[in-house]
């Protein structure tokens, strides 16, 4: 490990992992090493500008909390939360399409029996977002986990608010019964920016991007012997589809949001007539079909 220069200095790093190391870590950190080495090569990187790499690191660090973590929103806006949706999804087939999880995700959110309200007081246009969680044959998938969650007519999610009681607000959980059904009545969500009054923040603003998101649904679904299923639902009409900051839309996953004249279930919904209404059918993967 003497006289190293540009071209050996990469293999000298990598001979020093140990050969017990764990095969997977291994295989991880060798290539992180070398694609990290290749990048500051292919752009001669300056000693002023790996400074502010760094500087960028220690700011995301400080800045983030459990609730604001400022490097998952870098992984987001760089695109690669999607990219590892998408790897995570090779070989799904028919199975619904993943997409980001975002930072708005709460555990142990209330549950709402299938067909009630998650939306309460909220105001906003009210809907009825409603389908079935189905197998790759079609065949409904019961006892299945739903949670539901979305930002308020603001554009802010519950946990972004301050104030005493905000949370939990446009959040909630379903179990389906036999026929894999699920429905609630909330409000449609509106398009929002991601925060960007931080680092990730200037990457946009340095690079001419923007932060805003098409609005959504946030959906996260769980079945015993089922891949989860992470993932969204855009009005496929929402200004911002195009241009989505974190890359999070699929044409599956874009719906409409239609006017529905259907006395019986805005009286069972409780939604004032005529209300908007979405529906979709989550397919799920079985475990061992990509194992
Ligand atoms: C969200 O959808 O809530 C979100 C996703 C990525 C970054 C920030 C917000
Ligand atoms: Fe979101």
């Amino acid at each position: 490990m003497r006289n190293l220069n540009e071209n050996t200095v990469t293999d000298a790093v990598l001979q020093t992992i140990s050969a017990e190391t764990d095969h997977r870590l291994r295989e991880v950190v060798t290539s992180l090493v070398k694609h990290l080495h290749a990048f500051a090569i292919e752009v001669g990187l300056r000693p002023d500008e790996w400074m502010q790499g760094i500087q960028y690191l220690y700011d995301a660090g400080k800045m983030s909390t459990p609730e604001r973590n400022e490097f998952i929103l870098t992984s987001d806006i760089l695109g690669l939360s999607s990219l590892i949706d998408m790897i995570k999804g090779r070989g799904v087939g028919t199975g619904t399409e993943y997409s980001v999880l975002g930072p708005f995700f709460v555990e142990d959110a209330p549950e709402v029996s299938v067909g009630g309200d998650m939306a309460g007081n909220n105001p906003g246009v009210e809907v009825v977002l409603s389908g079935r969680i189905l197998d790759e044959k079609g065949k409904p998938v019961g006892g299945a986990r739903i949670d539901l969650w979305q930002n308020q007519d603001n554009g802010l999610y519950d946990v972004q608010e301050t104030h005493e009681g905000a949370v939990p607000n446009l959040r909630c959980h379903q179990i389906t019964g036999a026929d894999g059904r699920y429905g609630v009545r909330t409000i449609r969500p509106v398009s929002y920016k991601v925060p960007d009054d931080g680092p990730a923040g200037e990457i946009l603003r340095a690079t001419g991007r923007t932060a805003w998101r098409p609005a959504h649904y946030h959906v996260w679904i769980n079945a015993k012997g089922y891949r989860p299923l992470v993932t969204e639902l855009f009005p496929g009409d929402d200004p911002h589809i195009n241009g989505d900051a974190v890359f999070g839309v699929r044409d599956s996953l874009r719906v409409d949001f239609s006017e529905s004249n259907d006395e019986a279930e805005a009286a069972s919904y409780g939604v004032k007539f005529p209300y908007q209404k979405v529906d979709f059918d989550f397919v799920l993967v079985a475990n061992q079909a990509v194992e």
